[in-house]
């Protein structure tokens, strides 16, 4: 089980530029790691792809998270068996979703946050980082306790094909909301219409988005659920209600900046229509998932809540993978099965 040279490994070779993944990121081998008194060495079967482990791999040091060091592995939420135990509440073979490594085997600390031991009713472990997983969790509160979603608004997601906007926008149908989606493709937003039930989508490549946005949302924006931040951003708050909120969710165009990025250029709004502004991050709220997921788990059961998953299969194909999160190239969650 613990053979040498026989865990592959992603390390962050080199601080990537723009979404150049390839020449910053290396696959290498090594010795399977050896768990510590209290830890967990756990063999990986699901890689979530996450688009704000784009930022960890920047040393930028004012993130909520500290930077990768170069040549440390990259970081990540994985779902694996356990396959030797040092701590006493887990056994060989329990099913756990932790933060671990892009590579075959993570070290699990049960005493850190999201280590969790899984109920294995899921066919597909994907649903564990989707729709009952962070992004779930993080949709649902970001729209019903962030946001304060209320029945009649007119709410807008950005990213809203993505994993978190996806479920975003469906949430805040069922909170009785109007939604909205933008999205980068017209595919994209046929799906949303057609398949997610938004009420509309834009595409956000496509013209005037200020106008856009004005002419799907005459009345204002309630309830902006915001993953992009830049340009979307202030096309947003030009078409803000008075009094609406919105709930800083992500910046993805942020994420792979070389500098300073500036904006958003109508933050002035803020004032002008008296909006609240509220960020939000999950770890603040891990610890609610016994509360969250038998809501979504309902939801999804009743086909109010729906997530398709983008599997790429082989850890040697995760830059593919990841990839897509930056190039619009995904619908829903994109995770990688080693
Ligand atoms: N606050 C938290 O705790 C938390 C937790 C989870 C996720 N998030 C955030 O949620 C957002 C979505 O993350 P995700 O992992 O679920 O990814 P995702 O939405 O599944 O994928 C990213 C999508 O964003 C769009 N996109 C990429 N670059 C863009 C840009 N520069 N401008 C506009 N759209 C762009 C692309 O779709 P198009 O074709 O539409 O461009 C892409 O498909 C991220 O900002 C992430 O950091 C936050």
């Amino acid at each position: 089980m613990t053979s040498e040279k026989s865990n592959r490994v992603w390390r962050l070779a080199a601080r990537p530029t723009g979404n150049e993944f390839d020449t910053a990121l290396r696959l290498e081998e090594e010795a399977t790691p050896v768990p510590q008194v209290g830890e967990l060495l756990v063999k990986n079967r699901i890689l979530s792809m996450d688009s704000g482990t784009r930022m960890y791999m920047t040393d930028r040091k004012d993130s909520y998270q500290p930077g990768t060091p170069l040549g440390a592995p990259i970081l990540g939420t994985v779902i694996g068996e356990v396959a030797q135990s040092r701590h006493p509440a887990y056994a060989e073979g329990d099913l756990v979703r932790c933060y671990g490594n892009w590579a075959d085997w993570s070290i699990a600390t049960p005493e850190t946050l999201y280590t969790a031991k899984l109920d294995g009713k899921e066919p597909n472990l994907a649903e564990y980082v989707g729709i009952l997983g962070a992004n779930g969790w993080t949709a649902y509160l970001g729209v019903v306790e962030y946001g304060a979603a209320r029945a009649g608004e007119t709410f807008l997601v950005s990213a809203a094909a993505g994993c978190t906007g996806s479920m975003a926008g469906q949430i805040a149908k069922i909170a009785g909301c109007r939604a909205v989606g933008l999205a980068g493709t017209d595919d994209k937003c046929t799906f949303l219409k057609n398949d997610l039930d938004f009420d509309d989508a834009i595409n956000y490549r496509k013209g005037a988005l200020v106008d856009s946005i004005a002419a799907s949302c005459p009345d204002g924006i309630n309830l902006y659920f915001d993953n992009v931040g830049g340009d979307v951003l202030d096309a947003a708050l030009s078409n803000m209600a008075d009094f609406g909120r919105v709930a800083v969710c992500g910046l993805l165009a942020n994420y792979s900046a070389e500098g300073p990025v500036p904006g958003p250029y109508k933050f002035d709004l803020v004032l002008m229509k008296r909006l609240t502004v509220q960020g939000f991050f999950s770890p603040d709220f891990y610890h609610r998932e016994p509360e969250i997921n038998p809501v979504l788990r309902q939801w999804r059961d009743d086909g109010r809540l729906k997530l398709p998953i983008e599997e790429t299969v082989g850890l040697e194909n995760t830059i593919a993978a990841y990839t897509k999160l930056f190039i619009g190239a995904n619908i829903g969650k994109v995770v990688v099965r080693v």
